[in-house]
């Protein structure tokens, strides 16, 4: 995606070069500004495990398999879905999603570092990827 974005500004920029009328500076400062938060979005996974070694793993643990027997329990973050671990995250901050334990945890991230530490949970092998059948 960021390659079509960049592309659109350098044609936005050869266009200008014909037509006088176009506000072409300004455009193309926007496309690539548009551009900027996508390549953000991947997060870095090393940087996540810092984060998970430092503070997550009291709880889920570096392998990102959640200790048992705590009340309340922690989930397992193993394996989830990026998108998922990305939104509880959001959801804890606002406390659209109320955890006490996980509203205190997820306070203090920046959104990069729920992208980074998302990132590195997700990527990790755990047992959410298989789901019993429907009804059983
Ligand atoms: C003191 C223990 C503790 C620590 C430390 C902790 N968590 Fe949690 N976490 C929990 C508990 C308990 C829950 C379940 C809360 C609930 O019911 O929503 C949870 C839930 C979550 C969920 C939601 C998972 C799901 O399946 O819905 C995510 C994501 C999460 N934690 C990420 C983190 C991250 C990232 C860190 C480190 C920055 C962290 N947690 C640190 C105890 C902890």
């Amino acid at each position: 995606m960021n390659k079509h974005i960049i592309a659109l500004a350098a044609s936005a920029r050869s266009v200008g070069r014909s037509s006088a009328h176009i506000p072409v500076r300004p455009l193309a400062a926007l496309l690539l500004a548009l551009a900027a938060p996508a390549a953000f979005a991947d997060g870095d996974a090393a940087a996540g495990k810092q984060i998970a070694t430092n503070v997550c793993a009291a709880c889920h643990n570096l392998n990102g398999i959640s200790n048992k027997g705590q009340d309340p329990q922690p989930p397992i973050l193993a394996g989830q879905y990026k998108d998922y671990i990305v939104q509880a995250l959001h959801q804890y901050q606002k406390n659209q999603r109320k955890a006490p334990v996980m509203n205190a945890m997820a306070a203090p991230l920046s959104e990069k570092d729920i992208q980074d530490v998302a990132e590195y949970f997700s990527g990790l092998p755990g047992p959410l990827g298989t789901l019993p059948k429907g009804g059983e």
